[in-house]
């Protein structure tokens, strides 16, 4: 019988993946102390999940003025780089290999998290979501348009944080540029107001990310840089609108130029149907886009065995992201290996503090032959 596709091996950038088996970036909310450096908490939840061929870590804030997430962890800090390198260091013993993922949350952070003053964004536009603040979820405020000299040090700060990324052991870094955070912020036509050469035209718009791209794979090389993208129907400013799909196309084609590491591209997270996006439901999301593509591309959302083997098989990705199968499934590979049934995750504890939920799922038992 032969290999199923996701237990194949493959390439990624600098990385020769075991299987195409990727851990999705999970926020877990565990970084809770003052100076949001990750523990050993980190690294034995990280190194039950080596069966992984990728880990790609929970979102990290690149610099303090990107924070926007309660109990999140950063890397901007020497403290930080050691704590992660207790965490890399770990799961390398453990066989796999781990990306960090960096993170500038802009508008949806909150001036809890600066002494009362506003986050800042693309423009003064209230993104319209919560907040995760220290105590608890806030609606956001409305925030102040970021200067180009701003725009330039944020730029900086991505490659810094990618420098401590190779310092503290990862094998490369993605960038986070979808959901609603900064990047999205500017890409996004309702929440980027702007009159200069960052706003106004797909181009304008898209030119912080690419710039972005540009500082992190000129800092550690393309081959260990990666993105996560793609279009999203979200609430409020965030709602897909007629330019959403082709600013998402416009960044996507722009891609290959860089000869990144990978993609990560996620499906439909909502109901499509009657938006701007309807075409991208189910696995719209990777036919549509696989085309605009040439490196490895990761798919995400709703993944089980069988539709993993058959995106890999029909060539719509490369390697398969799993993202809430992981919580309660620190052996999630070998359960799609065998076919045993997944546990079930106690959402109470997701982002709750401590162990439980965390690191204190079981594995399987070996069975005895
Ligand atoms: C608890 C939780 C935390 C998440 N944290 C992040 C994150 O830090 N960064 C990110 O890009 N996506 C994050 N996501 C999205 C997941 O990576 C993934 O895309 C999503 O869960 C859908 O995939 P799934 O169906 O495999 O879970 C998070 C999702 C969940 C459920």
């Amino acid at each position: 019988m032969s290999v199923p596709p996701l237990f194949t091996p493959t390439r990624m950038g600098a990385l020769e993946l075991p299987n195409r088996i990727a851990m999705a970036p999970l926020t877990r909310m565990r970084a809770d102390n003052p100076g949001r450096v990750p523990t050993g908490l980190h690294a034995e939840y990280y190194a039950q999940r080596a069966g992984a061929g990728l880990i790609v870590g929970e979102a990290t804030a690149i610099s303090p003025e990107a924070v926007g997430w309660a109990d999140t962890p950063g890397l901007w800090s020497p403290q930080q780089v050691h704590g992660w390198r207790g965490v890399t260091d770990a799961v390398h013993a453990a066989g796999s290999r781990m990306i960090a993922q960096l993170w500038h949350t802009g508008s949806l952070s909150h001036p809890d998290f600066f002494d009362g003053a506003p986050p800042m964004s693309a423009s003064a536009v209230n993104p319209e979501q919560l907040s995760s603040t220290p105590t608890g979820r806030k609606p956001t405020v409305t925030p102040r348009a970021m200067t180009r000299a701003e725009i330039r040090r944020t730029v900086a700060d991505y490659a810094t944080a990618a420098r401590n990324a190779v310092a503290a052991g990862f094998d490369g870094v993605q960038i986070l540029a979808n959901f609603t955070y900064l990047p999205a912020q500017f890409l996004n036509r309702a929440t980027n107001r702007r009159t200069d050469r960052y706003g106004g035209s797909i181009a304008n718009r898209a030119r912080l990310v690419l710039e972005i791209i540009e500082s992190v794979a000129g800092a550690i090389g393309p081959e260990r840089t990666g993105i996560k993208l793609g279009p999203m129907h979200e609430s409020g400013p965030f709602t897909a609108d007629d330019e959403t799909l082709p600013t998402a196309e416009y960044v996507v084609s722009r891609l290959d130029d860089y000869r990144l590491s990978h993609l990560l591209l996620m499906g439909a997270t909502h109901e499509l149907a009657g938006t701007p996006l309807a075409d991208l439901a189910g696995d719209g999301m990777f036919r549509h886009f696989r085309p605009l593509y040439g490196g490895t591309l990761i798919a995400s959302v709703d993944m089980d065995a069988e539709r993993g083997n058959r995106l890999v098989r029909a060539g719509l990705a490369d390697v398969i992201a799993f993202g809430r199968p992981f919580i309660a499934n620190p052996d999630l590979p070998a359960r799609l290996a065998t076919g045993a049934a997944p546990a079930d995750t106690d959402w109470s504890t997701v982002y709750a503090a401590g162990p439980a939920g965390y690191t204190d799922y079981p594995a399987l038992e070996p069975v005895a032959a």
